[in-house]
C-alpha cells in the first residue's frame, strides 16, 4: 500500500544515521550511497525523508519519489523512480531545504513508472503533492481541467489533485486544498507544499491513514507510525475530513468545513517492529483486519445508483474459464456460483497447474479469468498463455497492477492492497467481491437480473464492509472456540452451494498456518468417503448460513453429529435453531446468500488464526511455502 511521508525540520539536528540505514543495493547492484552525506545529524529534510521512506518500505510499494521545498531560495526539486528508495537515493542529488515531502508508490490507476510515482505537480512545478487512495471521480475532473489548459503528466488519479489545487490558488495553500477537496470523491491522506505559501506542509486526511510526530527537530508527517517512533513518540492521528496546517507555529487541525478541532497527543509505547504491524501481533492479523477497508477499495468508483461498473470491456462469450492456484483457486470456485446464477454463462474452473495437460478445448468463444494475487504465479501465467495461444479472449483479476499477467491481459484489480502474510485473507475477500460486482454486471447487461435484483443486491453489497467490520469485532467469541480446539488431530471443513469454496478455503487456511491436517468436502459428499474420517469428537467446522440448501446442510450435521463429531457452526445472527444441531456456534450478520461466504470466509480466517497462534506456530511465514510462485 502507498506510503506517505513529509518533514518540517526546524533547524535542530536530529540524528538519522543508524548505521545501515543507507546501506542497502539498488537495482543496479551499486551502493546506494553508502552513508555517503548521512553523517550523522542534519537538519535537512532530504536525509530525514529517506529515512522515513525507507521505514515504510514493508507496506510494499513499486516506486518512489520526494520532492524538496527550499523555502530560501523558493524552489521545489523533486525526484523520482520506478524502483526502490535505494534507487531514489542514488539518483538524488544533495537537495537542499528544511521542508519535504516522499512516497513510496504501490500502483492502481497507471502502472509502475517515473511519470506515475509521486510526487505529482501542477504542471508550473509551484505545488508538489502526495496522496494514497483513490480519486473516483478523476476522470471528470482531469477532462474539465485539460478544457481548461492543464496539461497532465501521468496516468494517475492523483494529479488532478495538485491541477485542481492550482486552479484554486489565490495565496493560500490551505484554503485551495479545502477548496479541491470539496470537488473530489474518494478516499486520500495527502501532503502538499507550495513555493508561494513557503514554510509550511498541508495535509488531509479521508479514509486513508495519517499521523505527524511532534519531535525536537520539527514535525513529522508519515501513513503510520513505524517510521517516525526514532524521532518521536509524541503524535496526532489525523481523523477522516481533517485538514493540518504544519509549521514551525505547530500544527493547526480544521474540518474540511473549516470548523477548529482540538487534537489530543498520543504517546506511542510500541516498539518499531510492532509498529510496522500497526501494534499487530502478526502481518496476518492485521490484513484480517484491514477488510472493511480493502472491501471499500474493491467497490470504490464501482457501484454507483446506476448498477456497476467495473471500467473493463465485457466481451459477450460462450463460456468462462477460471483459471488459479491455492486460495485464487477457492475464489475461482466462489465465481463459477455467482457468474452461473447471475449471468446465467457456462463455468468452468481449472487448476492453472493442471490445465495445460488436458490439452484444453479453448477458442474465440471462450473467455478465460486468471485470479492471481501477485499476478506472477508460474502456474497461472503459463495456463493463460496457452488460452491466449488458442484464440481465448483474457481477463485477470490480479492485486498486483504492473505484475506479469497483468502484461499479458486487461486487469480488473482486487485493490487489497500488498498483502504480507504468506497466507492470502484480504486479497481473497477482494477476489470474492470483484467476482460478485461481475457477475452483477454481466447479469444486468445480459438481462439476466432485473433491475431490481441489481438494486436489491447492490444495496446488500454496500453493507458489506460494516458487516465485515461486525464479524472482526466477535474476535474473542473466535479466539475462545478456536483455542478449545488448538490441540486436534485433524479438522474436517463442509458447506454446501457458494459455501463449499469457502470451505475449502477455510481448510487451507488451518492447514497453512497450524500444520493441522484439514479438508473441506461439499457437505452433501460426506455420505460418500469423508465420513469414515469421523470419530469420537473429531471437529467438523459446518458453513450453515441461511440459503435455499439450508435445510440439506443441517441433514448432514445430523450425519456427523450421529457418528461422534464435535460441531463448530457458522450461522447467521438470526437463526434461533441452530444451536439445536451444533455444539458451537459462530455468527455472521444476516446478509444475501451469496454474500454470507465472504462474512464465513473471514470467521474461519480468524478461527485459523487463532488455532495456529495457540500453537506457536510462525503464523507469517509458514514452513515450506512461499507468496509467490514463480516455478511451475
Ligand atoms: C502460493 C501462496 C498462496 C496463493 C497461491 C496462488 O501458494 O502461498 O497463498 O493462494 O500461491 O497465488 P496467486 O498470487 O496466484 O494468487
Amino acid at each position: 500500500m502507498c506510503g506517505i511521508v513529509g518533514y518540517l525540520g526546524n533547524g535542530s539536528a536530529v540524528d538519522v544515521w543508524d548505521g545501515k540505514c543507507f546501506t542497502d543495493v539498488n537495482a543496479s547492484g551499486v551502493d546506494a550511497r553508502d552513508g555517503e552525506f548521512f553523517t550523522g545529524v542534519t537538519s535537512e529534510a532530504m536525509p530525514v525523508l529517506f529515512d522515513l521512506l525507507k521505514k515504510l518500505e514493508y507496506r510494499g510499494y513499486d516506486s518512489a519519489g520526494i520532492a524538496i521545498l527550499n523555502d530560501e531560495n523558493g524552489e521545489i526539486r523533486t525526484f523520482k523512480t520506478e524502483g526502490s528508495v535505494g534507487d531514489l537515493i542514488s539518483i538524488t542529488p544533495e537537495l537542499g531545504g528544511r521542508i519535504g515531502i516522499g512516497h513510496t508508490r504501490w500502483a492502481t490507476h497507471g502502472k509502475p513508472s517515473t511519470k506515475n510515482a509521486h510526487p505529482h505537480s501542477d504542471g508550473t512545478g509551484r505545488i508538489a503533492l502526495v496522496h494514497n487512495g483513490i480519486i473516483e471521480n478523476y476522470a471528470e475532473i482531469k477532462d474539465k481541467l485539460i478544457e481548461s489548459g492543464h496539461e497532465f503528466r501521468s496516468e494517475t488519479d492523483t494529479e488532478v489533485l495538485p491541477h485542481l489545487i492550482e486552479e484554486y490558488y489565490d495565496g493560500n495553500l490551505e484554503s485551495a486544498v479545502r477548496n479541491a477537496l470539496s470537488m473530489v470523491r474518494g478516499s486520500y491522506a495527502l501532503a502538499a507544499i507550495s513555493v508561494d505559501d513557503p514554510g509550511r506542509i498541508v495535509v488531509a486526511r479521508k479514509d486513508s491513514p495519517l499521523v505527524i510526530g511532534l519531535g525536537d527537530g520539527g514535525f513529522f508527517v508519515a501513513s503510520d507510525v513505524s517510521g517516525i517512533l526514532k524521532y518521536t513518540r509524541d503524535v496526532v492521528f489525523m481523523n477522516d475530513g481533517e485538514i493540518g496546517v504544519i509549521t514551525d507555529a505547530g500544527i493547526d487541525i480544521t474540518t474540511l468545513e473549516g470548523v477548529s478541532v482540538e487534537k489530543k497527543i498520543e504517546t506511542i509505547e510500541w516498539d518499531p517492529e510492532a509498529a510496522e504491524k500497526s501494534g499487530y501481533e502478526h502481518f496476518m492479523l492485521k490484513e484480517i483486519f484491514e477488510q472493511p477497508d480493502t472491501i471499500r477499495d474493491t467497490f470504490s468508483g464501482r457501484i454507483s445508483a446506476d448498477g456497476i461498473d467495473l471500467g473493463v470491456a465485457l466481451p459477450n462469450v460462450r463460456r468462462i474459464v477460471i483459471i488459479a492456484c491455492g486460495t485464487s483457486y477457492h475464489a475461482g470456485l466462489f465465481g463459477r456460483y455467482v457468474l452461473e446464477r447471475f449471468a446465467r454463462i457456462p463455468v468452468d474452473v481449472e487448476i492453472a497447474s493442471e490445465f495445460r495437460y488436458t490439452d484444453p478445448i479453448i477458442d474465440c468463444g471462450d473467455l478465460v479469468i486468471a485470479i492471481t494475487q501477485s499476478g506472477e504465479t508460474a502456474d497461472t501465467l503459463a495456463a493463460v498463455r496457452e488460452a491466449g495461444s488458442k484464440g481465448s479472449q483474457k481477463l485477470g483479476i490480479v492485486n498486483m497492477l504492473g505484475s506479469s499477467i497483468t502484461r499479458e491481459c486487461q486487469c480488473l484489480l482486487t485493490r487489497a492492497g500488498p498483502e504480507i502474510g504468506v497466507a492470502a485473507t484480504k486479497s481473497f475477500t477482494s477476489q470474492l467481491a470483484c467476482l460478485l460486482l461481475l457477475s452483477v454486471q454481466l447479469g444486468k447487461a445480459r438481462k439476466t437480473l432485473s433491475t431490481a435484483d441489481v438494486n436489491d443486491f447492490v444495496y446488500e453489497l454496500k453493507q458489506m464492509s460494516g458487516n465485515i467490520q461486525r464479524v472482526l469485532n466477535s474476535a474473542p467469541d473466535i479466539r475462545k472456540c478456536a483455542t478449545m480446539f488448538a490441540d486436534a488431530d485433524q479438522f474436517l471443513f463442509m458447506g454446501r452451494g457458494a459455501n463449499y469454496p469457502a470451505a475449502l478455503e477455510g481448510a487451507l487456511k488451518l492447514k497453512e498456518i497450524s500444520y493441522i491436517p484439514a479438508e473441506g468436502f461439499p457437505a452433501g459428499e460426506m455420505k460418500h468417503g469423508p465420513l469414515a474420517l469421523i470419530y469420537d469428537g473429531v471437529p467438523v467446522v459446518a458453513i450453515a448460513t441461511k440459503d435455499p440448501v439450508y435445510e440439506k446442510t443441517l441433514g448432514n450435521i445430523k450425519e456427523v453429529k450421529a457418528r461422534g463429531a464435535t460441531v463448530i457452526g457458522i450461522a447467521n445472527e438470526s437463526d434461533t435453531e441452530i444451536a439445536k444441531y451444533v455444539d458451537y456456534v459462530l455468527r455472521i450478520p444476516d446478509t444475501d446468500p451469496w454474500i454470507a461466504p465472504v462474512l464465513s470466509s473471514v470467521v474461519l480466517q480468524l478461527f485459523a488464526y487463532y488455532v495456529a497462534h495457540h500453537r506457536g506456530c510462525e503464523i507469517d511465514k509458514p514452513r515450506n511455502l512461499a507468496k509467490s510462485v514463480t516455478v511451475e
